[in-house]
């Protein structure tokens, strides 16, 4: 499977630190945000990646991830997003050259995550796959609504709810089918009131053709597009990288 990072928008929660690079180069602990989504996809075994971006730092990406080698990448291509934030959607939409007919692994740029997503990225067939988590605040996310009667069914998703109807998060994290271009193709901008291709909808497409499965997601789990999100995920990484030395000592 090949695997795609969005790495699109502007970052304006990040001002003013996203005034000096992109918000994917800013460094989680001790490395580069973008460094974490794409190790989540080569530890997955994809190693084809596209990264989607856009904005005024475009070019710091081929400073800093090159052709991608020292992270274990074999192949990596670049596409941009002329509508910097027309949403999750609009920038996959950029990836159907890419995808050649394929499935496609996605992964926003701005999510940090130390799950194992390997199983899921082998057994995927067709349709749609999606990573949930428990929160303690779930209206910053896509919420999942959970069929009381058949816990493996999702019954729909909401994106940032005032009032949402679970703690379950939806990861920014997705497997796919080709049937995501059509889909993409469908959604209406003023769907969540953001004027964005919103991947949500997409996902309540998959759901109302009865073709979305998920999975928990095992293991730390943040985006770190606010200040608080990045900062929580340095200091997950830095204890964590405390806790692996001392181990070794
Ligand atoms: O972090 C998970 C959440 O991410 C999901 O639970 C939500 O359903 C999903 O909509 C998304 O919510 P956010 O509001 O946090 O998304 P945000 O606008 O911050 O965009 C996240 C990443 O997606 C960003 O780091 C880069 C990529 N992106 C975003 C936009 C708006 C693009 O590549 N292009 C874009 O136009």
């Amino acid at each position: 499977m090949k695997g795609v990072v969005l790495a699109g928008g502007l970052g304006t929660r990040l001002y003013p630190l996203t005034h000096v690079t992109n918000k994917h180069l800013l460094p989680v602990y001790d490395k580069p945000m973008i460094f974490y989504p794409i190790d989540t996809l080569v530890k997955a075994g994809i190693t084809d990646i596209l990264i989607v971006t856009s904005g005024p730092h475009v070019g710091h990406f081929l400073g800093v991830l090159k052709n991608g080698k020292e992270l274990g990448v074999k192949h990596l291509e670049y596409a941009y997003q002329e509508t910097p934030d027309g949403g999750i959607a609009d920038a996959l939409a950029l990836a159907k050259d890419f995808a050649d007919g394929g499935p496609i692994a996605v992964i926003l740029g701005d999510n940090t995550t130390d799950a194992d997503i390997s199983e899921a990225v082998a057994n995927f067939k067709e349709g749609a796959f999606v990573f949930l988590q428990e929160v303690q605040d779930p209206e910053r996310f896509g919420v999942a609504e959970i069929d009381p009667n058949d816990t493996t069914r999702i019954i729909g998703i909401e994106e940032k709810p005032q009032n949402p109807k679970s703690n379950y998060a939806v990861a920014g994290v997705y497997l796919y089918d080709n049937a995501v271009f059509d889909y993409i193709a469908q959604c209406d901008p003023g769907y969540a009131g953001r004027n964005e291709l919103e991947i949500t909808q997409v996902n309540n497409f998959y759901i109302e053709a009865g073709q979305l499965r998920w999975h928990e997601l095992k293991g730390f789990w943040s985006d770190a597009g606010t200040f608080e999100s990045l900062h929580a995920s340095s200091r997950y990484y830095a204890d964590k990288a405390a806790a692996m030395a001392s181990v070794e000592s």
